[in-house]
């Protein structure tokens, strides 16, 4: 087959973009490309990645035409994938997020409870205009979309562009899914055969094989019973101090149900007066990823520039690129590779609403995807994941419908939040630090 393609990264200045252009260059000839972009709305921000990935690209495959710009006709014209990571309020939002819920003794996360629906209210308009772009200049292209929080974006384009083609897509499973290999002294977590439901950041591995049938269950119960998802190397990351911490949690997750294996982010629902205590109002994930990843890719960046040196620079390269790459890969070429996606369930969950947004195993190919079936989920899970898909619809709504009210309500369903007179304290500082973001709610 003789096709070679076009992508846009939309967030070109995200610090994942230097990862995701490594891992595309790295794929050339399983996934040839002629152009890349990048979109971003702060040129500033972005050109310090574009010029640095401009001289990896000149080195690596100088035929594949670069640009940047904050221009929408210029990105998304003659594209055939955008892969999207915006983070709509950048750091400075996101530590928002994260501090005022914990004022009020509340889970202060980017993606779960009050500050993932605070990132919501403000990434639904954004990402809407992104679609409308990728569409006006693009008509035949796929979205494939990480921008969080990736539930409410998933529910709000069900909701607001039920026909186009986006697919939101989220890394953690698989990088779950990578320790889980180290664990069990595999080289790969493609050698693992993976069963999944769930909402995202909000699910449950229900079986993990060999790609030949044997079952791993038994042997990463044993482990995560102990450590969690927690790897040796991890005590030497201090800098990723909380992910270390998320890691380790996973074991207290399990205990719920000892039957399956947990995503890490169900501590934030699970645990949140642990998480609580644990946290730090003046030091929190943001200042972390500030002053670690953020900092780490500016710097390497800065110096590329300066230097030139292309052989000795060090841009983090993993299974979050390799995951994208992947999924555009499997829709070029057609591969029905079996990957979780974000997806309306329409029947995949038995005993689930049908038109909620879930995380599922699908086979990916040129159409798209295929949703495999999972059956009937048990009580438990069930009754999780009504209430947070209540919070996540309502989000959506409230946006739609500007109503003060209905994100009252979905803040009060969150199950990270204790009453209805803590939800509203934490609502209206919300909503004072998101005037410039959030639609006027009546
Ligand atoms: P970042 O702040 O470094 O990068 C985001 C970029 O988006 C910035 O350069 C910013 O200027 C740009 N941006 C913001 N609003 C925009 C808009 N309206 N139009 C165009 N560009 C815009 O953030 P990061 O830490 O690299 O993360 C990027 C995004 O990817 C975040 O949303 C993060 O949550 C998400 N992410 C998701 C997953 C997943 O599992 N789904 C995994 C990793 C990261
Ligand atoms: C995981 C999640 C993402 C999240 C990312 C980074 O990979 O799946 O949704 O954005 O972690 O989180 P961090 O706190 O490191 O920015
Ligand atoms: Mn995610």
């Amino acid at each position: 087959m003789n096709k070679s393609f076009s992508i846009c990264i939309a967030g070109g200045g995200s610090t994942y973009t230097p990862g995701i252009v490594l891992m595309l260059l790295d794929r050339l000839e399983q996934f040839p490309l002629r152009q890349i972009k990048f979109y971003d709305d702060d040129k500033e921000r972005q050109e310090v990645i574009a010029l640095a990935c401009d001289l990896l690209i000149k080195e690596k495959a100088p035929h594949i035409k670069f640009s940047y710009t904050t221009d929408p006709k210029e990105a998304f014209s003659d594209i055939d994938f955008v892969m999207a990571h915006i983070r709509v309020g950048k750091f400075k939002m996101r530590s928002l997020d994260e501090r005022i819920p914990l004022k009020y003794g509340v889970v202060g996360q980017e993606t779960c409870g009050p500050g993932g629906i605070a990132y919501g209210m403000r990434s639904i308009g954004p990402m809407i205009e992104l679609i409308d772009y990728m569409e006006e200049y693009s008509p035949n292209a796929w979205m494939l979309n990480y921008s969080n929080p990736a539930a409410i974006v998933a529910e709000a384009t069900r909701r607001l562009k039920p026909n186009s083609k986006i697919i939101n897509i989220c890394d953690m499973p698989v990088s779950i899914e990578s320790r889980m290999a180290e664990i069990l002294g595999l080289e790969s977590r493609k050698e693992l055969d993976v069963r999944y439901y769930g909402l995202n950041h909000f699910g449950w591995f229900t079986d993990i094989k060999t790609q030949a049938g044997e079952d791993l269950m038994p042997r990463l119960k044993e482990y995560v019973k102990e450590h969690g998802y927690l790897l040796q190397d991890d005590q030497k990351a201090k800098e990723e101090h909380s992910w270390g911490e998320t890691y380790l949690a996973a074991k207290d997750t399990y205990l719920l149900d000892p039957e399956t294996l947990p995503n890490t982010y169900l501590q934030y629902y699970l645990y949140p007066d642990a998480i609580v205590k644990h946290s730090d109002i003046n030091y929190t994930r943001t200042d972390e990823v500030i002053n670690h990843r953020e900092k780490q890719v500016f710097e390497e960046a800065r110096k590329l520039i300066e230097t030139k040196d292309v052989a000795n620079s060090k841009f983090h390269i993993g299974h979050h690129a390799d995951f994208i790459v992947d999924l555009a890969r499997a829709i070029g070429f057609n591969t029905k590779e079996r990957m979780l996606l974000i997806v309306e369930n329409q029947g995949a969950i038995e005993n689930f609403d049908s038109d909620a947004m879930v995380e599922i195993p699908c086979l990916v190919g040129n159409e798209g995807f295929e949703k495999l079936s999972i059956g009937s989920i048990p009580r438990f899970q069930k009754g999780m994941m009504e209430q947070q898909i209540a919070v996540e619809k309502l989000v959506v709504e409230a946006w739609i419908d500007q109503s003060y009210h209905k994100l009252w309500q979905a803040l009060t369903m969150s199950k990270t939040v204790p009453s209805a007179t803590v939800a509203k304290q934490i609502l209206d500082d919300l909503i004072a630090a998101n005037q410039e973001y959030w639609p006027q709610l009546k």
